[in-house]
């Protein structure tokens, strides 16, 4: 492949598989990560895209439609799946869950007090024959209060919220909701007393469904999972701003009757002393556009060490588990790679996760997206999607411009840049995520509900936005139709 000039070339990965019990972690390089800012276009203009136009979404319109009718703000958002992340309609009605809180707070305070919430709509609806918004009734929160904050010993938290997870349902509509329990100690200016404490943890229940509507029952119970260990995922007293949450379960055809997770963690260091490696960097050798393992430790690019966590379960219940080290490492590239999944396609495993423009290394730049990593097995020396770099799909983006924040776009900045976070893939490269602002700095919309839906033609080390499909590239609002049938007994 071409490299463009004054850039260094991407790192070579093999896409090798190893056990998943080895202790291969495949990394995400700074030279893999320099080719986001050496694919966007120098001489792009003011809230220009100067990313390609084949890894970027469409661009979305300010007057997008709420799904849940005003009710909640909503943002991650995952459907009912199995452990071949199919989807499931339960008695003809499709089921989401959602991160949701109330929109009484504003759309940045949600983080502290999201719960997971729920929708359903009726199955087998063409988008186009669709309400505008998807069509979705919102059928209210998952737990009843108090339920989630009882794992925790220390009961003097703040703030007591439910983060991001999956949902697992067998044949007799039981399901294992995998999610982030989450504490906060904080004073009343918000201040952390103490770390705030993030762990893994299942709740099982059922689902009951019919023509009326989707009601559960039993999700009364949660039970803890995994908290970071600081050996192989750091943990509180590394660093207290920690990244430990988003778990997704599956199995892999390639080791029948196991169970695996993967989940957001950081690379096991002292925040203040952590150092990354000259393999961290992966220059090849006689790279004449690197950088230096000094240079780089110095130039703060260290805070940023985020991981993709693999784990086991260890009994059939999927109530105990066991950490294996981390399949994929940012370090000094990126701080959060959130939401990780597992994606299969023609005997390929492919690694999908997000990332924010705001939280790259020092050195390392890229718009807030979703990233892809392809090998040929869970544990695999990744290969970053597209030329090398890893980038998905990303909102349009001027990387020559400064980001500004959501609540406060720079000048410069397109008005897509935050308009899609929280992607997930799903089968057949649909890809569903939340608007979370639209428009340039004098002129903006907060979101708070699902975007419009794309679909990525995703073919061995590239994926690319369909604009065959939809309106131009652009699907319908919140559409995230099953692709399977499940029938249960179940009054609602
Ligand atoms: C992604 C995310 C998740 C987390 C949730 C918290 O948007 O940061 O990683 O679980 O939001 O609101």
């Amino acid at each position: 492949t071409d490299v463009a000039p004054g850039f260094p070339a991407p790192t070579k990965h093999t896409q090798e598989a190893h056990s998943p019990l080895d202790d291969f972690t495949a990394r995400w390089t700074r030279a893999d990560a320099k080719q986001l800012k050496a694919m966007s276009d120098t001489t792009a203009g003011s809230r220009e895209n100067s990313m390609p136009e084949e890894y970027t979404m469409p661009t979305v319109s300010q007057d997008f439609p709420d799904m849940s009718n005003e009710k909640v703000w909503v943002w991650d958002t995952w459907p009912l799946t199995d452990e071949d992340a199919n989807q499931y309609s339960v008695n003809g009605q499709e089921i989401i869950f959602s991160l949701v809180a109330d929109r009484k707070l504003g759309f940045d305070e949600r983080h502290q007090y999201a719960r997971i919430g729920y929708f359903y709509r009726p199955a087998g609806v063409p988008a186009a024959d669709r309400p505008e918004n998807g069509g979705w009734t919102y059928g209210g929160q998952v737990f009843d209060e108090g339920v989630t904050g009882k794992i925790f010993e220390d009961q003097s938290y703040s703030h007591q919220t439910q983060w991001s997870g999956s949902a697992r349902v067998t044949k007799n509509g039981e399901i294992k909701l995998f999610f982030t329990d989450v504490a906060f100690y904080r004073d009343k200016s918000g201040n952390d007393i103490k770390a705030y404490d993030p762990r893994i943890a299942l709740s099982v229940g059922h689902v009951h469904a019919n023509k009326k509507g989707v009601k559960f029952t039993g999700f009364n119970k949660v039970t803890d999972l995994l908290q970071a260990d600081g050996k192989l995922y750091q943990n509180a007293e590394q660093n207290q701003f920690f990244n430990f949450r988003d778990p997704f379960t599956f199995e892999d055809p390639a080791h029948p009757g196991e169970t695996y997770m993967v989940f957001e963690g950081n690379t096991a260091q002292k925040r203040d002393e952590a150092q990354c490696t000259a393999e961290d960097l992966g220059y090849n050798e006689g790279e004449t556009n690197g950088e230096t393992v000094a240079e780089v430790n110095k130039s703060g690019a260290t805070y940023q060490i985020g991981n993709v966590g693999l784990a086991r379960a260890t009994n059939k219940d999927l109530t105990k588990w066991e950490f294996l080290p981390p399949i994929l490492s940012a370090n000094c590239v990126t701080d959060q790679t959130e939401r990780p999944q597992i994606y299969m396609k023609d005997g390929k495993y492919y690694l999908f996760t997000i990332s924010h423009r705001s939280t790259f290394a020092a050195g390392i730049d890229g718009p807030e997206g979703v990233y892809g990593f392809v090998g040929n097995g869970i544990r695999s020396d990744y290969q970053p999607l597209n030329r090398g770099s890893g980038l998905a799909l990303g909102s349009p983006t001027n990387l020559n411009f400064a980001a500004g924040t959501p609540f406060a776009p720079d000048y410069n900045q397109h008005p897509g840049q935050f308009q899609a976070y929280s992607h997930y893939v799903m089968p057949n490269g649909l890809v569903q995520s939340f608007i979370d602002t639209i428009g340039t700095k004098d002129n903006f919309v907060r979101g708070g509900t699902l975007g419009p839906t794309v679909r990525l033609n995703i073919e061995g080390a590239s994926a690319t936005v369909d604009r065959s499909y939809g309106n131009l590239g652009l699907g319908g609002w919140a559409d995230i139709p099953s692709n399977r049938e499940l029938k249960v007994n179940g009054a609602v």
